[in-house]
């Protein structure tokens, strides 16, 4: 555990939440890194500035993704614990080890096909519009952008489609605030996980758990679940802020509102501002020293956590253009996806998932608008994300007898299948990986 830090700054409660902007000012007060608490007696170093974070990102001689040492410390039920305790999968290993898991999920993902991606985007977006085009008003959080990849996931993962709501249910059911209920998505999710892993056992076919339990890097089952497990957590929780915080953005600026039908700034300026000035993961990337060491003026003590902050870089203030602040549209370099050997292996297909998520409720939705003031938008808690509650908004509603193209009149081949549709499923019965469990809060 780590020495106690009496200038921590808290990340975790509504302070933060409400206005991290002024928090990263109190932070950088401290030089390019700053000590912070991530839950009540968790302290962290949060690196604030771009050169340090990059230097720290791409030093793995120095820094290790290993956090077994500095979790052996915190308390069992440490709420930390989900983000942060070590597993076989890529995130919390390092060298020849991150390799090889790591090549399992870049290789599945290489074979999916773009065009294909995007025409399951735009069915799933147009199934869940359809939910609510009648009504008028939405939820843009719960509705659309936290289902959304989850549905998707079902179907890339190999699930059949009568399974996506359980998903949704339990991977979105963990931002639940009771306690109770979020045991129960957990539990849930780890029965979801273990009907996936025993189908694919039983029947490959074209979908990512498929192409993960055949890659050359023979995943061990347990290996196995905490890869896909991975993967869909990873995707879930910065794939929803992707696409919710740009929606809010366009939704309560007026250069984009205009541009639902003509005007100048498009989802990927959206998606741009976002991913530089509020990224949907603002903190992670937990590294640990594998000695003392002496970084940008702090002693670090070996094996202590030490976070970067993606915000915090990506808006230190020599990188602003001093364009008052405004959207903008350089696509220049920022952290928002990580960088060195752990970044975000599936930058392009979050890309274009978020963008046709956005492109198809605008253009089914023309006159879609907040229904509060954005400065009135409450955010969730936590050190980690950045991550609106919810985005209520409105619109004229629609109904399956509006003429043109429609929610309902888009064509709807079936979304099961992740990919190419070239291979045909096949028995596992030889060397397949056996049956494993998962448990999510080890
Ligand atoms: C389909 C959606 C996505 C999937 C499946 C996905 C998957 C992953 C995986 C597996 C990793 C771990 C890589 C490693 O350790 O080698 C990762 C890292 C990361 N991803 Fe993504 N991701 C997705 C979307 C996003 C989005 C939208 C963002 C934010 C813009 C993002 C930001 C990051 C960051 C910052 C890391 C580094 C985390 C760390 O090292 O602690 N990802 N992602």
């Amino acid at each position: 555990m780590t020495a106690y830090m009496p200038l921590a700054v808290p990340l975790y409660g509504e302070e933060f939440a409400a206005d991290p902007g002024s928090v990263y000012a109190r932070l950088r007060a401290f030089g390019p890194v700053a000590p912070v608490e991530i839950s009540p007696g968790v302290s962290a170093y949060l690196v604030t500035d771009r050169q340090a974070a990059l230097e720290l990102l791409h030093d793995t001689e120095t820094w290790s993704k290993d956090p077994r040492t500095w979790e052996s410390g915190l308390p069992p039920e440490s709420p930390v614990k989900p983000m942060m305790g070590w597993r076989p999968n890529a995130l919390f290993n390092d060298g020849p080890a991150h390799r090889r898991y790591r090549s399992v999920i870049t290789d599945s993902f290489s074979r999916i096909e773009p065009h294909r991606l995007r025409q399951q985007v735009a069915e799933i977006a147009d199934r869940l519009i359809r939910d609510f085009a009648a009504t008028g008003e939405t939820d843009l959080v719960g509705q659309y952008a936290r289902p959304l990849p989850l549905v998707l996931f079902n179907a890339m993962f190999g699930m059949p489609e009568k399974d996506g709501p359980r998903l949704v249910a339990a991977l979105g059911g963990m931002f639940d605030s009771t306690p109770e209920n979020a045991t129960k998505a957990n539990e849930d999710f780890g029965q979801y996980m273990s009907e996936l892993i025993a189908l694919k056992v039983e029947k490959r076919g074209d979908d990512l758990t498929s192409w993960f339990m055949d890659h050359p890097a023979g995943l061990e089952p347990e290996e196995l679940v905490h890869e896909v497990v991975l993967t869909m957590a990873a995707g879930q929780e910065p794939t929803t802020n992707l696409i919710s915080n740009s929606l809010s953005r366009m939704l309560s600026n007026p250069d984009y509102y205009s541009t639902l039908s003509n005007g100048a700034l498009t989802a990927h300026d959206a998606i741009n501002d976002v991913l530089r000035n509020e990224p949907p993961m603002a903190n992670y990337s937990a590294h640990f020293p594998r000695t003392n060491v002496h970084f940008h003026g702090t002693w670090i003590a070996a094996d202590q956590l030490v976070l970067i902050s993606y915000h915090a870089a990506n808006t230190t203030p020599d990188v602003l253009s001093g364009n008052g602040g405004g959207p903008r549209t350089d696509g220049g370099a920022h952290l928002a996806w990580s960088a060195g050997p752990h970044s975000c292996p599936v930058k392009q297909p979050a890309l274009l998932i978020a963008i046709t998520a956005i492109e198809r409720l605008t253009s089914h939705l023309g006159d879609l608008e907040l229904a509060v003031p954005r400065e009135q938008l409450q955010w969730r808690p936590g050190p980690f994300h950045r991550a609106l509650t919810h985005l209520p908004a409105r619109f004229t509603p629609i109904t399956p007898q509006k003429t043109g193209v429609t929610p309902w009149s888009s064509p709807s081949p079936s979304t099961r299948q992740a990919g190419t549709s070239t291979e045909s499923p096949r028995s596992s019965a030889s060397g397949g990986p056996r049956h494993a469990s998962y448990s999510p809060a080890t």
